[in-house]
């Protein structure tokens, strides 16, 4: 699977079309439908095998829903939950289109898609060995003997830098850098093609970060993954991405390549974020700053038009009657915004 990875390397593996992830919102002693929350509203974009793209965007615009959209948790969870558009998973007998099937349906593509989670601390079950978490997905996916699997978790150990030893031992015995190795063991464990990486260095000391930063990179090599990368931090996801989109309230207002969006941003909304961004340079620090105003408005109350017009520096009338498109302003790099 690593040289399978590796050889089909640049092709598609994933289309994403207009999704749309919109949480209905029940209230009063009737529990009628009050609002709606529209957490994802017309998300689109592609991903090529071995490439990795960052997703970034404040708290709340929605990167955490599109990556579940992908591994398709949102309908067993919420079966109102209303879904949009189209999630395209390449495989070698065509596309195959996941937004909304069932988990049955789903299952023959599930192990080829795997998550790392933000909280290394929450997402291992407490009560079970090290040796038990990293095989559950195996059990499920793999036709292993015990044996085998045994024998698969210690090799899995020994590619993410830990002990063997360490299988037998329960996760409270280590600490949030191991925890997230263990984490990323079992995330490999069915020979994924992509992996979702939902803010997995975020709850780690910045001195740790970069270590499993750099193992998530050397896997990626070794095995041909790809990676969806949501963070926070455009510095993190500026070194390990090949390519970025930003996120605002439901929609995608940039995407471009690492260099593009870190290095000269064009949207307003990606402009304020980088803003953001200590500079190592005193002397350039405020240097075309922008500053945000206000808090994001919530995606049950979304402004009309552009999302971003009420906080936007450059706003003008006509931004409130529809939603801009993405359009490429030059080498690829597209914007939401007809104004740049
Ligand atoms: N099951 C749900 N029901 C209702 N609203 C939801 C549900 N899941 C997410 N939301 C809302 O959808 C919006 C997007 O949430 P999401 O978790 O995707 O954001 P995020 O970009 O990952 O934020 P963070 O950076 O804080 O992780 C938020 O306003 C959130 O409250
Ligand atoms: S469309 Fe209007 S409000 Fe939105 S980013 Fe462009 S100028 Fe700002
Ligand atoms: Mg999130």
């Amino acid at each position: 699977m690593a040289q399978e990875g590796n050889q089909r390397k640049g092709e598609p593996l994933l289309t994403v079309k207009g999704l749309k992830v919109h949480f209905p919102v029940y209230g009063g002693i009737l529990r009628h439908k009050v609002g709606t929350v529209k957490a994802v509203d017309g998300v689109s974009f592609r991903l090529n095998r071995g490439e990795t793209l960052g997703v970034v965007g404040e708290s709340g615009s929605g990167k955490t829903t599109v990556g579940r959209a992908i591994i398709n948790l949102h309908k067993p969870m919420y079966p109102d939950v209303e879904l949009g558009g189209e999630i395209l998973f390449h495989t070698e007998s065509g596309q195959v289109d996941t937004n909304g099937i069932t988990r049955d349906e789903m299952l023959p593509l599930r192990e080829r898609i795997q998550m790392i989670f933000q909280d290394p601390f929450s997402s291992l079950n407490p009560r079970l060995t090290v040796q038990a978490i990293i095989e559950g997905p195996m059990k499920v996916h793999m036709n292993l003997t015990a044996a085998q699997r045994k024998d698969r978790v210690l090799d899995l150990l020994d590619r993410v830098g830990l002990q063997r030893s360490y299988a037998q031992r329960y996760p409270h015995e280590f600490s949030g850098g191991q925890r997230q190795r263990v984490g990323i063991a079992r995330a490999l464990a069915t020979n994924p093609d992509l992996i979702i990486a939902d803010e997995p260095v975020s709850a780690l000391d910045v001195s740790i970060q970069a270590q499993v930063i750099n193992l998530m990179m050397e896997l990626q090599r070794e095995f041909g993954l790809t990676y969806l990368f949501i963070a926070h931090d455009l510095s993190v996801v500026y070194h390990i991405c090949d390519r970025i989109a930003v996120m605002y309230l439901g929609n995608l207002v940039e995407i471009g390549t690492a260099d593009q969006v870190y290095k000269s941003p064009r949207h307003p909304y990606s402009k304020a974020l980088l803003s953001a961004v200590p500079q190592p340079d005193p002397r350039s620090s405020n240097k075309g700053r922008i500053r945000l105003e206000g808090d994001i408005p919530t995606p049950m109350a979304k402004p009309s038009g552009c999302g971003f017009r009420t906080r936007c520096p450059i706003a003008k009338p006509s931004c409130a009657q529809d939603v801009p498109e993405l359009r490429d302003v030059g080498n690829g790099q597209m914007v939401a915004c007809p104004f740049v």
